[in-house]
């Protein structure tokens, strides 16, 4: 399903493939469960309204609009239907970049210095240092982030914010471009997983070098040279390894997230770990999502991953709600696409 806003090469990134929705229904049944699978579409609340379910477990990314994630959940909250992961603030609030920074930042947790335009003859502030990135504020799948959008001058950052602004409809943010181990942090209930790295050391041949939209979409074809090496733990000094892990648990806390999150991480030179982002909705494909590789580091089969979503979930609306004596025999998943 198309959302409408850019209607470019990357539209569907952010959806999630039948192979994943397949493979989450069959680790849910795989423990038991009975699953629906609903569409996140217009006709979902009619669904909610004329089926009862114990749980929702929740993989829609929203079609339309700023705070599309936050939607599906928000129409669940309002059926008090018990849903899996963070509530609708928490996802619209992370979707937006720059005010999840300004959270980050009140908190002490540390992030890019930042510059949000609205407009591409916004006067640049002179604090920032280059090489900038300019990126979509509101997207996911790295949509809108290619290799030109790290800027040395302030010309090219121009021409870059004036086709974010065009293409994507929404403003572009642009923020100091860290020169450093990427990382990515995964927590599960009230623990963070072991750190991933990703090298891309050996994709230089490509020209790609960083987590460009087209390093994630040909993840692992060689044809294109675009074989990023995943270490997982990541290659830290077991001090550096606890840092990152406990600013990826601070910024978890600080958004709200509920049961899981991934949160985006770049080690800037003197050690400090960088949040580019937090994700309380990370994919949960088997094959191709980086959430995943890192619970299995920590020693959980698939299956043992979402089976703790559920738990975590429903032990969250035992503690919110009266005891319904809710049983969790029927419990729902629902997908897009
Ligand atoms: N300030 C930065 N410094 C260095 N690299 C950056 C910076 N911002 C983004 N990147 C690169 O671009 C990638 C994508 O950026 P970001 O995580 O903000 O986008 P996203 O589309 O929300 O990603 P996701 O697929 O995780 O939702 C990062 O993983 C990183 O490789
Ligand atoms: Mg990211």
């Amino acid at each position: 399903m198309k959302r409408g806003s850019a209607a470019s090469d990357d539209a569907d990134s952010e959806f999630d493939s039948p192979r994943t929705v397949a493979s989450i229904a069959r680790s849910l049944e795989a423990a038991g469960h009975s699953v629906h699978c609903v569409e996140a579409n217009a006709e979902l609340p009619q669904w909610f309204l004329t089926h009862q379910v114990d749980l929702a477990f929740n993989i829609a990314e929203g079609l339309y609009g700023a705070h599309r994630e936050s939607q599906v959940p928000a129409i669940l909250e309002s059926l008090q239907v018990p849903c899996t992961g963070s509530h609708s603030i928490t996802l619209a609030l992370a979707l937006d970049k720059a005010k999840t920074k300004q959270i980050l930042a009140s908190d002490g947790i540390p992030t890019p210095p930042w510059q949000l335009f609205s407009t591409a003859t916004a006067a640049l502030d002179a604090r920032l240092e280059f090489p900038l990135i300019v990126k979509p504020n509101r997207e996911g799948s790295s949509k809108g982030i290619w290799r030109e959008s790290v800027v040395g001058d302030e010309d090219t950052l121009r021409r870059q914010v004036r086709r974010i602004l065009e293409q994507y409809r929404q403003e572009a943010l642009v923020e100091e471009f860290i020169d450093g181990k990427e990382l990515t942090v995964g927590v599960l209930g009230p623990e963070a997983l072991p750190v991933l790295e990703i090298d891309f050391s050996a994709c230089r041949r490509s020209g790609e070098y960083f987590y460009s939209w087209h390093m994630k979409e040909f993840q692992g074809d060689a044809a294109r040279g675009l074989m990023p090496q995943l270490h997982c733990p990541a290659r830290l000094e077991p001090a550096t390894a606890r840092r990152v892990q406990a600013v990826a648990l601070r910024a978890h806390r600080v958004l709200g997230c509920s049961d899981f999150s991934r949160t985006d991480i770049r080690l800037r030179a003197d050690g400090t770990p960088m949040v580019l982002e937090v994700n309380p909705l990370p994919g949960l494909s088997p094959w191709d999502s980086n959430f995943p590789a890192m619970t299995q580091a920590a020693g959980l089969s698939h299956d043992a991953l979402i089976q703790r979503i559920v738990e975590l979930a429903m032990s969250r609306s035992r503690h919110q709600t009266t005891a319904s004596g809710a049983s969790l025999d029927r419990v729902l998943q629902e997908g897009v696409r």
